[in-house]
């Protein structure tokens, strides 16, 4: 059975998917920042594992034993978490990982919405987002990359995709979509392999997200 560990699991897609994991029952573990936080979730069998996706050395530990890599981090520091999760995917010898971005990193939004997101990402967030894209392509894993549009809470799952070199498509997506998505390349980890992938909601495009 192919066992998954979630990087930044209390993250909220990350616990969206880890809903659905559990209910499939798939081999899981969880990796996160101040485990007990976790407590009183329904987190059913799963593993779980107090560490910082910054640090190798805890990486390292946790990622010994899995098939797949699913990585739901955030910051500042996201290059450098890249470049941690990478070493560590190197010196354990796991190769698939799925990385969750974001729309933007280059420059592939079109029209009004394009110009709109980076007056709203450009203060650091993009640039980041972007560096880190880049480590995880210079590297030789089996990587995902997945760039969400404007993420909304929405009970729903209604997306398609997009590929790296096509403008991306719409404004915005329910986390639950991204969740649902995750889940399916998980358990089809052939697909998509060093393949960047946009993800929004069909027939949502316009100057800026609807709710917004
Ligand atoms: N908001 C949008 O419209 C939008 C659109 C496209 C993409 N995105 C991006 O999509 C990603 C996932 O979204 P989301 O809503 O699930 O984000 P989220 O709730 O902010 O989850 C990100 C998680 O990363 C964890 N994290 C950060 N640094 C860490 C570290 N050093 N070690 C371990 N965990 C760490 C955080 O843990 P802590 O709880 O410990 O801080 C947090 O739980 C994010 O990167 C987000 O920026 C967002």
């Amino acid at each position: 059975m192919t066992k998954v560990i979630i990087l930044g699991a209390n993250g909220q897609i990350a616990r969206l998917a880890t809903t659905q994991l559990i209910e499939q029952q798939t081999d899981l573990r969880l990796f996160l920042r101040r485990a007990s936080r976790l407590q009183g979730n329904n987190t059913g069998h799963a593993e779980i594992i107090d560490g910082d996706a910054a640090q190798v050395a805890d990486l390292v530990k946790a990622i010994k034993g899995v098939d797949v890599v699913y990585a739901n981090l955030a910051g500042a520091n996201i290059e450098q978490q890249a470049r941690s999760v990478v070493t560590a995917m190197n010196q354990v010898g796991v190769k698939r990982l799925i990385w969750i971005s974001t729309l933007g990193i280059y420059d592939e939004v079109p029209g009004k919405f394009g110009k709109w997101n980076h007056q709203m990402l450009d203060d650091g967030y993009l640039p980041t987002y972007a560096a880190a894209a880049k480590v995880i392509e210079d590297s030789n894993l089996d990587y995902t990359i997945i760039r969400p549009a404007w993420l909304d809470n929405q009970d729903e799952v209604d997306y398609e995709l997009t590929q790296k070199g096509e403008p991306f498509k719409g404004t915005e997506v329910s986390r639950k979509s991204v969740a649902t998505y995750l889940v399916h390349l998980i358990n089809n980890p052939s697909e998509q392999v060093r393949h960047s992938v946009g993800i929004n909601k069909p027939n949502t495009d316009g100057d800026k997200p609807a709710w917004y």
